[in-house]
């Protein structure tokens, strides 16, 4: 097994994976999995991720925490195209441009890697009731992942998401929760009832394999640059799973010699009207306060505190990026842009990014001649009734 233990990000205390685990039981900050790497090296190269090993994330099976020889709970996520956008760049003066679609994932949404990887553990670990509090993307991922695993799914939500997240869960066979508020006040909800219930929490940075599944953005996106990592990497942030995970995957990368230490800055996007980490990057802070009135249509970014606010910021400095914030219009704007000219129909929250690649650009903050890879992180069909109240 080469999954060693899980560490705390904030004290380093050392936790035994082979038990459930949320928070760190000294000083309730996320648990990480750290793997013997050394080992890795020897057993895995670049060389042997030949294309037998399918394409769906657990193609990467040596890094990731599940033992081996146990089934993967899977619909076949990961393995999504690096798509050139030449069409959009061409129009930002930009010749290497790419796009991540994420929207091809089941469920339709990058979220499918996390859970993918969280349900699989957490069945191995014997959880038989799964709990999530969801901006919508989430909860549809972990209703198919539990059914597909034959686990409970409870699902809360702020009874604005997206109507089709709430179908899509319902479908699934989730129990569903709608609740007045924003996802914070949907886990705290979740939190009152977990210990009576026996449900098993999984939510975002709170339980430490969601993270694992994300991590493999940054495995998939290395292997098709050829291991050469971009200059510039734009990211919807909400709770931050999509930005830490691809950042530890680069150290893992450089501990298995795969990459070399340069490493791409670090972009989160965020909406004006819930921008925390915008705000707190901006003032220097070290934390992210709770966003007061947080309102969006990008129901992802609608996250006004997030538990591992100071790992995204530590992550956005080191990188030397930064973090911007787009508001609704200029997303709802963009997704036709991008539609119209390469063929996607992205989420909002993928929208925002594509925004906000031209307000780095008018500030210099990117230059045209830099090779950037935009995360579109789920599928605009998912965001339907937003984009008709958009256009009325
Ligand atoms: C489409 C989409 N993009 C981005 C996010 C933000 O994700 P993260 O938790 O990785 O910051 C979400 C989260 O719900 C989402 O659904
Ligand atoms: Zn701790």
């Amino acid at each position: 097994m080469l999954l060693t233990h899980l560490t705390c990000t904030s004290c380093g205390l050392r936790h035994d994976w082979k038990k459930l685990h949320n928070l760190c039981i000294a000083c309730q900050k996320p648990l990480v999995a750290i793997y013997d790497l050394e080992n890795i090296r020897l057993v895995l190269t670049r060389e042997g991720l030949t294309a037998r090993r399918g394409k769906s994330l657990w193609r990467f099976h040596e890094v990731l925490p599940l033992p081996p020889n146990t089934e993967p709970v899977s619909l076949g996520e990961g393995g999504t195209p690096l798509l050139w956008a030449k069409r959009f760049g061409k129009k930002c003066g930009m010749e290497n441009l790419w796009i991540k679609d994420e929207s091809q994932n089941p469920t339709q949404s990058f979220k499918a890697r996390g859970m993918s990887v969280a349900v699989s553990m957490a069945k191995y670990l014997g959880a038989t009731k799964l709990a999530v509090p969801s901006a919508g993307n989430a909860g549809g991922a972990l209703a198919a992942y539990a059914a597909r695993a034959g686990l409970e799914a409870h699902v809360f939500m702020p009874r604005d998401t997206p109507r089709a997240n709430i179908i899509e869960c319902r479908e699934l066979g989730a129990d569903v929760t709608l609740v007045d508020g924003l996802i914070t006040d949907c886990g705290a909800e979740l939190a009152k009832r977990k210990e009576a219930e026996g449900w098993f929490e999984m939510s975002t940075l709170k339980e430490p394999y969601r993270l694992e599944g994300k991590k493999t953005l940054g495995y998939e996106l290395a292997e098709q640059l050829n291991w050469q990592l971009p200059e510039a990497i734009l990211y919807p942030t909400g709770g931050g799973t999509g930005l830490i995970g691809m950042w530890k995957a680069f150290d893992e990368m450089e501990a298995l010699g795969w990459i070399d230490r340069k490493r791409p800055r670090m972009f989160s996007v965020q909406a004006s009207g819930c921008a925390p980490i915008v705000n707190a990057f901006e003032k220097g802070e070290t934390s992210a306060p709770e966003f007061p009135k947080a309102h969006t249509i990008a129901s992802g970014l609608r996250v006004p505190k997030a538990i591992a606010d100071f790992l995204m910021l530590k992550i956005l400095r080191e990188s030397k990026g930064g973090a911007v914030a787009i508001d609704d219009e200029q997303m709802i704007r963009t997704t036709r842009e991008l539609g119209s000219t390469e063929g996607l129909f992205v989420a909002p929250e993928g929208a925002a990014c594509f925004a906000a690649l031209k307000s780095l650009l008018e500030a210099k903050q990117i230059s045209p001649d830099e090779q950037v890879v935009v995360f579109n992180t789920g599928s605009g069909i998912k965001y339907l009734d937003c984009y008709e109240e958009g256009t009325r």
